[in-house]
């Protein structure tokens, strides 16, 4: 295992991808991190860029231990001035911020080690700098292994104590030899195996789980058709068998067909042990009246919550009189991204909408969270999925909110107008996927708007409601962009939904990024 020590860099996640990438494992931690505390023991460190300046008052330190592990350190652009920092070098505020492509000479003559760290790469080569402050002296021990114009300390490293600092960014693509560099530090110099695949990940997470379990203990987890709960629940189901026990909560607001289809794809294809229960009428009664977006997510929230644990609590007594052990894990598919966001030394970033999750059940049942993909990306859950069978339309599909068609029917949700929105997704989406785009698009959905308009068909006028079309393309779903779809599948898509569905007669595409609007519009 690698360590990465994330001092809050905006490229700190591409390190850990770059080293996964080379089939090493690694963690990232944030930079406070005691390593006293570790819970396991690194073949080497990488500490990453900053925002920061080591001259802030309030800048991030790292815990001084770490040079003392006896393992290689790797210092990246903020990394290097803490390394160089810790050793006595000197670092000076640049007269003007350094941004952007510089041309890294390697200096590969008079240092017996020299080449671990640039193994097999003559230089000069193109890098990437993002920084303000830079060495201006290198500590003592330490030798000048890259320099630039600019930057007489480019590069230095430490040949006996193994430790390495670089000034520009190798796990970004602008730095072309970037990975080379890192493969060489964590190769070559950390001496890493590179042998973590996602088969090794399952076994070792399947092991991981039934030890934790015990082989009487059982699970308890909700699904909802999306790739994350999916894949999390054939996992368990692979570890544990019928001891974990998925649930899906039909609560009225969810896709066409959408509990046929999970029950097909996840009860009969991946024989995973599933409850469907129906509380769309609970679900849609409670809803009524209610117009007001956060107050929709808190109602759907609570009543999910409410659902779940008194169906948790019947599946405990029905398999405890069958010899069962008690219920004691709560399954959740949190992925690496939620962890890190919210072990950050800089805090959790503030939510702008709540989210409905299912943490609230913890403290009502008493469950302790079991979370299998807590260590893997996005892609990896698919690349996951994948391996374990999942059906490839699931692993692709787009995310879908928790509060499904209730935030996607603006105003109030009765049944008749969760059934207009539904069957215009529907015609929505499959158009789409007809015309070879669904991958391309990261979320699309039809939303209903609470007004009507007029219009005109055959002789008669028509006084009905309208159709919105979202459509975007994001990485993070942080920030996003309306999709440029061409005209003719607009039209096409217009024309199926405005004849085929009953109340509407006016369908807009909306052409709004994110920020400043949000992908859903409640
Ligand atoms: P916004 O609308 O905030 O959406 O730009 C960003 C992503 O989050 C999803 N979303 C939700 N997911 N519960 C969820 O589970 C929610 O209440 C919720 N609200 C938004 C949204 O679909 C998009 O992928």
């Amino acid at each position: 295992t690698i360590l990465i020590l994330d001092f809050g860099s905006q490229y700190s996640h591409l390190i850990t991808r770059r080293v996964r990438e080379f089939g090493v494992y690694c963690e990232m931690l944030p930079c406070t991190q005691k390593i006293k505390e570790l819970r396991f023991n690194p073949k080497g460190v990488i500490l990453s860029g900053s925002p920061y300046s080591v001259y802030d008052k309030d800048a991030p330190r790292v815990d001084s231990e770490v040079f003392n592990l006896g393992v290689p350190v790797l210092g990246i652009c903020y990394g290097l001035q803490e390394l160089a920092w810790n050793f006595g070098g000197s670092v000076e505020p640049c007269d003007h911020r350094e941004y952007g492509h510089a041309i890294l000479n390697i200096n590969h003559q008079g240092h017996p080690f020299i080449n671990r760290l640039f193994d097999g790469i003559e230089g000069p080569i193109q890098v990437w700098m993002s920084h303000g402050d830079q060495l201006d002296r290198a500590p003592e021990g330490f030798n000048v292994i890259g320099h630039t114009l600019t930057a007489p300390f480019a590069a230095i490293a430490h040949e006996e104590k193994h430790l390495f600092g670089i000034q520009f960014h190798p796990e970004v693509t602008h730095t072309p030899l970037g990975k080379e560099i890192l493969k060489n530090f964590v190769k070559n110099i950390c001496e890493c195996e590179m042998n973590w695949t996602m088969e090794s990940f399952i076994d070792k997470e399947i092991e991981r789980i039934r030890q934790i379990v015990g082989p009487n203990g059982q699970v308890v987890g909700a699904v909802s058709g999306g790739v994350d709960s999916t894949v999390a629940a054939r996992l368990m189901k692979e570890a544990i068998g019928d001891r974990f026990h998925a649930i899906l909560v039909d609560n009225g607001v969810m896709r066409l067909n959408e509990c046929e289809t999970v029950k097909k794809v996840l009860g009969d294809h991946l024989g995973i042990n599933l409850k469907v229960v129906d509380a769309a009428d609970m679900f849609l009664d409670r809803l009524k009246g209610v117009t007001d977006p956060e107050r929709k997510r808190k109602i759907i929230g609570n009543t999910f919550i409410e659902v779940f644990e008194s169906e948790s609590l019947k599946i405990d007594q029905e398999t405890k009189e069958g010899g069962h052990g008690q219920i004691e894990y709560l399954l959740q598919g949190t992925l690496y991204p939620d962890v890190i966001e919210s072990i950050s030394f800089k805090g959790p970033s503030a939510t702008i909408k709540t989210h409905h999750n299912v943490g609230g059940l913890l403290e009502d049942m008493k469950l302790k969270l079991i979370e299998p993909l807590r260590e893997l990306f996005k892609d990896e859950v698919r690349e996951l999925g994948k391996v374990l069978k999942v059906d490839e339309d699931l692993i692709w599909r787009h995310p879908f909110p928790g509060p499904g068609i209730a935030i996607r029917v603006l105003g109030e949700v009765t049944p008749s107008q969760v059934a207009i929105a539904r069957a215009a997704d529907h015609i929505y989406i499959d158009e789409i996927k007809k015309a070879g785009l669904y991958r391309k698009i990261s979320q699309a959905y039809a939303a209903l708007l609470p007004v009507k308009a007029v219009g005109v068909m055959g002789d008669r006028r028509t006084y009905e409601q309208v159709i919105v079309l979202r459509a975007v393309e994001t990485t993070d779903f942080m920030t996003a962009d309306w999709y440029p779809f061409p005209y003719d599948i607009l039209k096409k898509i217009s024309n199926r939904i405005i004849n085929e569905v009953k109340g509407v007669n006016r369908v807009v595409y909306d052409i709004s990024s994110k920020p400043p609007a949000t992908i859903e519009w409640e």
